[in-house]
């Protein structure tokens, strides 16, 4: 008998923080912070077929609908939060209305506009989002809330008679709130196609082939990519410049000590004697130009001596 009881009770134990676990995940939007590796669900905005036109549901909010569905994965497109990575999305067969959409993205007749949770969503909201699009309460027409962050796609290409040219490589930029403010927090993101890439041919029927190359950022400013010839100036470059600025002027210093100055001071000297022919006019400069040698030589001192 006393194993049957803490049977029960262990029962009714596990059933009461089954019951506790299922309150706690109905609580609306108690949003927490991403862990690293957290999948991030992508939706994107429901658009007319016929019009590109957003679609509303019966109060006017814009309709948001997972993003479609990888064949790599079986699901909609996610992000992992924090881990840079090259997602591979295969978007399985392209019907004519989803070729129309791709039409209006492709002709900037309408932006693909997606959106990823700022911080997860309970489970509730999320199960929402995959049945039947999120109804998100707080949030007017047109404008995103705090709840989401906006990802536009910018998926680029051209459009032929036939078919369509979409330059399906695209490059994804996350940036995450700066953890001493927001942890676990999305602040920014997009996503845009590389245009120089050989983009894919596209007929209905076909299999779009979405690569993604993901990055993140840990704060909001882009840290500069181009370290080469005409980027920002480094503290090395600095130095090299510097460096090679004093060796200049002490080779200029040299040479006119030793070669230019003594071979003016001659010239300057059968000037006075011999006319005012070209070299005449020239010798007058040379001798303001001496003036200015004398100057020359005082900075290059400075300089050399710096170094
Ligand atoms: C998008 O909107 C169209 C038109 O209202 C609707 O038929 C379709 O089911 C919606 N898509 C999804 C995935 O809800
Ligand atoms: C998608 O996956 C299915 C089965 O999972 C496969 O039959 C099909 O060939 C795949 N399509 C592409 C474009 O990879
Ligand atoms: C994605 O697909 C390309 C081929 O299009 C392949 O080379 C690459 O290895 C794939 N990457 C991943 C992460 O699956
Ligand atoms: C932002 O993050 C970068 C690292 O990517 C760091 O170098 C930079 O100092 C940070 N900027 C601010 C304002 O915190």
């Amino acid at each position: 008998m006393p194993g049957h009881l803490s049977l029960v009770l262990r029962l009714l134990i596990a059933f009461y923080t089954a019951l506790a676990a299922a309150e706690s995940a109905q609580t609306p939007l108690v949003q927490t912070a991403y862990k690293v590796g957290e999948p991030i669900p992508v939706s994107c905005l429901n658009r007319s077929t016929e019009s590109g036109e957003h679609i509303q549901d019966a109060s006017g909010q814009l309709s948001y609908i997972p993003f479609p569905t990888c064949n790599e994965t079986g699901r909609p497109l996610e992000l992992l939060f924090g881990v840079e990575k090259d997602i591979n999305c295969t978007i399985d067969f392209i019907d004519d209305p989803f070729f129309h959409l791709l039409e209006f993205y492709v002709h900037n007749d309408a932006p693909m506009t997606c959106r990823i949770p700022t911080k997860p969503l309970p489970p509730s909201a999320l199960k929402d989002q995959y049945e039947q699009g999120t109804k998100d309460t707080t949030e007017g027409q047109g404008a995103l809330s705090e709840i989401y962050t906006p990802m536009i796609v910018a998926l680029t290409g051209t459009l032929q008679l036939s078919h369509l040219h979409v330059s399906t490589s695209m490059n994804v930029l996350v940036h995450a709130a700066p953890k001493s403010v927001a942890p676990g927090t999305i602040a920014a993101a997009t996503a845009y196609s590389i245009s120089r890439d050989p983009p894919t041919r596209i007929v209905i029927g076909d299999a779009l082939p979405l690569r993604f190359s993901v990055r993140w950022y840990p704060n909001t400013s882009l840290p500069s990519g181009w370290a080469g010839v005409g980027g920002h100036l480094t503290f090395s470059t600095l130095v090299y410049c510097l460096i090679s600025a004093g060796a200049s002027a002490a080779i200029c210093l040299a040479y006119f000590r030793g070669i230019e100055l003594p071979r003016r001071l001659k010239m300057h000297g059968k000037d006075r004697i011999g006319g005012m022919e070209r070299g005449g006019s020239l010798g007058g400069y040379g001798i303001t130009n001496g003036g200015g040698y004398g100057y020359g030589i005082g900075n290059g001192n400075g300089i050399g001596k710096r170094d």
